[in-house]
């Protein structure tokens, strides 16, 4: 017979696996949360996020494409944090510089290198990407799938020449390193970004293309990698992830994307980067007055944050559902629409906005010629879990053993989730404390030389 203390125990031993197997449906969103607000303490409470209070979803564009909010580093704390997670050389990073000649000269040589004719670029990266996937299907990270396609493209657009091994190591290890503490999901490492620029440093005479004037060698080597072998191929990869994790989770929509022409891939894409905008926030610092009427004003020197998640769900129908259909002829154009994955064109727009979606295009093209996609893990915007998907072979189906492999890493993914948002939390709070000590951009334009600290990564 039972007795009331066994009983009890019973009771409190259920309840407390309960909580335990629930951990991966709550904790995660908890833990981002609490992160948010961590940050948040950290940076202060000096910027304005737009939209919001002060500028609604109506007048988002317009003080985005406002003359006076053109700084980008200068005067923001936050700045100190992009310019960490960025180094080395975030000072001659094209989307930190402030405007003015050396800005003019960076941006004309970024524009140079991608005006590549279009015929190039598609077989370029249909080249790259098919070279990727022939290393083989199984249970993959989409993000690490194609990190090396991306590092072989730009590596081929910057110097002419096909990839070699070594380069394609360094580039990839130096933009994971990158995007790896962007998320906080692991701390920078600098000898691996270092070993990229001195590659670089070495290989500035063999660049086909002419570089930004008035920059010393070791400039020229950093502007390379920040916007090539960083922001491109990180922003490469994981557009691609995002796209092919929307299409591995959505099978109609795969169905047809498979069968159908561009156009519907068009829409795929488009409807992937409003629901997963690849910016969270864009910031920008004010250097003068811009007034809303009704005698508000945004005083100058005020930090704008535009939030591009909160923009492209305003003015959609079931925001928070994937739907390529938005995108589709017969609804309004895209210029009238809540949508601006490349940014604003009056405002420092992505250099990338035209040739980046025609090689996003080629490269899921490609994949959905070889693979099916299939997905059970979260597909959230930041992808800190660099998208797991399982790709089987289209002649290979419908093949026996895909159901328990799926079911296998639903449980993993899930778990994951739980060990990695408990990691981010600390390594994040870590690395917005160590910016701030640090203070890269505020030292920079102080005059002065960052602090050196002997020993540290
Ligand atoms: C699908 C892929 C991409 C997306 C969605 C994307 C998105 C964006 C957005 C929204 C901005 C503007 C942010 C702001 O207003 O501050 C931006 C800026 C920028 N992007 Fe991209 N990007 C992509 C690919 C690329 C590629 C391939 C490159 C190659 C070099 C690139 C280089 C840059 C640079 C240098 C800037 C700063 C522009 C400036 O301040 O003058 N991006 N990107």
């Amino acid at each position: 017979m039972l007795t009331a203390g066994t009983v009890v125990t019973v009771v409190a031993l259920a309840g407390a696996a309960a909580v335990v197997l629930s951990l991966p449906r709550w904790l995660p969103g908890r833990v981002v949360a609490l992160r948010m607000r961590v940050f948040a303490g950290i940076n202060g409470d000096e910027s304005i996020t737009v939209p919001g209070d002060l500028v609604g979803v109506d007048r988002f564009k317009e003080v985005y494409s406002h003359p006076a909010a053109c700084g980008r580093s200068r005067g923001a704390a936050l700045s100190d944090l992009f310019w960490y997670w960025l180094s080395p050389g975030p000072e001659i990073h094209q989307e930190h510089l402030e405007p003015g000649e050396r800005y003019d000269a960076v941006a004309l040589a970024t524009r140079r290198v991608l005006s590549v004719p279009r015929e190039r670029a598609e077989e370029l990266a249909r080249r790259c990407v098919t070279r990727a996937l022939r290393r083989g299907p199984g249970t993959v990270r989409l993000r690490d799938l194609m990190m090396p396609v991306w590092a072989e493209f730009y590596y081929e657009l910057v110097f002419g020449d096909p990839c070699p091994p070594d380069a394609r190591e360094l580039i990839v290890g130096n933009a994971n390193d990158v995007v790896t503490a962007l998320k906080c999901c692991g701390l920078r490492h600098m000898d691996r970004r270092e070993r990229l620029t001195g590659y670089l440093v070495e290989r500035l005479p063999r660049v086909r293309h002419e570089l930004p004037a008035g920059l010393t060698e070791r400039e020229r080597a950093l502007y390379l990698q920040g916007a090539f072998f960083n922001t491109a191929v990180v922003q490469m990869s994981e557009a691609t992830a995002h796209v092919l994790m929307a299409l591995a989770q959505h099978p109609d929509v795969r169905a047809r994307a498979r069968a159908g022409d561009d156009r519907y891939l068009d829409q795929v894409i488009a409807e992937t980067l409003r629901l997963y905008p690849l910016f969270g926030v864009a910031h920008r610092i004010t250097d003068g007055d811009i007034a809303l009427g009704d005698g508000v004003t945004i005083p100058a020197g005020s930090v704008l944050c535009f939030d591009y998640p909160e923009f492209h769900r305003a003015g959609f129908a079931d925001p928070g559902r994937f739907d390529p259909g938005r995108f589709a002829p017969g609804h309004p154009p895209v210029r009238e629409l809540n949508h601006i994955p490349f940014g604003v064109s009056a405002n420092r727009p992505c250099p990338a906005w035209r040739l980046a979606p025609i090689t996003l295009r080629v490269a899921v093209r490609e994949t959905l010629r070889a693979y099916e996609l299939e997905s059970t893990a979260s597909h959230t915007r930041s992808l800190p879990n660099r998208g797991p998907c399982l790709l089987t072979p289209l002649d290979a189906l419908p093949g026996p053993g895909r159901r328990p492999v799926l079911l296998y890493m639903r449980f993993r993914d899930g778990w994951e989730d739980v060990w990695r948002s408990l990691v981010q939390l600390v390594l994040g709070t870590y690395m917005v404390w160590d910016a701030r000590r640090l203070r890269m951009c505020e030292s920079h334009f102080a005059g002065g030389p960052p602090p050196v600290v002997p020993g540290r990564s």
